[in-house]
């Protein structure tokens, strides 16, 4: 089973909707669950996400050669790909994507919020140096107001990378979140393994799964 685009938004590309991927989920929005099953299961989540965020690059049509002696008209990707995490929490998902491309090359950037304007603000970006050249595949848990991402996709447009060229894959979304993204850059891709219903005064989304990066690296 592939992804289907959402119907609101054909650049937001949903995981199918399986019984596995909402035990999944369902685990790791848990508050009981204890950290060792947060990583655990959420590992397995970003599995599927990088998984699919590689079914969006172009492939070119291959042949090879089986131990049988016989032809075999397969696919083979075309184009190479980096990661860029948006820390702290986006560091979580980089282990999953090296398990599935290993050797990958992964970039950093640090927003945070200014606390005296209270919007986001770039304070730390590195990138791999021909990443005007690659794919990119943006990571971030949550995409709740969209704010971080917002600027981490500015850093990489920036940098040369053409819109089509990101996919951004994250564990949940908010409504509000891909509005925001969407509306300001339709040409990205969004693989996301689930959609809420909105955030909380606080920015947090509903009913997901708190602070995610606290949860991840044990920081509550
Ligand atoms: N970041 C998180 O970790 N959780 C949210 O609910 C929103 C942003």
């Amino acid at each position: 089973m592939s992804s289907t685009p959402c119907e609101k938004y054909p650049s937001v590309y949903l995981l199918p909707q399986t019984n596995q991927l909402k035990a999944l989920m369902t685990m790791i929005r848990d508050r009981n669950t204890i950290r060792r099953d947060f990583v655990f299961y959420s590992d397995r989540v970003i599995r599927l996400l990088v998984e699919e965020a590689l079914n969006h690059l172009p492939v070119v049509e291959t042949t090879v050669i089986t131990p049988t002696d016989s032809e075999f008209k397969g696919l083979a990707f075309r184009g190479q790909i980096c990661g860029v995490s948006i820390m702290r929490a986006g560091e979580s998902m980089e282990q999953g994507l090296r398990h599935v491309c290993t050797g990958v090359r992964i970039g950093k950037v640090l927003i945070q919020r200014d606390e005296a304007t209270a919007l986001p603000k770039l304070y730390y970006s590195k990138l791999p140096d021909d990443i005007a050249h690659r794919y990119v595949l943006l990571l971030d848990p949550m995409l709740a107001t969209g704010g971080s991402a917002y600027e981490a996709i500015n850093v990489l447009l920036k940098a040369n990378v053409p819109q089509k060229h990101i996919i951004f894959i994250n564990l949940v979304c908010s409504p509000e979140g891909i509005d925001y993204i969407v509306s300001n850059f339709p040409d990205i891709i969004i693989v996301t393994a689930e959609i809420d219903i909105g955030m909380d005064s606080r920015k947090y989304i509903l009913p997901g799964l708190g602070d995610f990066g606290d949860r991840y690296f044990g920081t509550l």
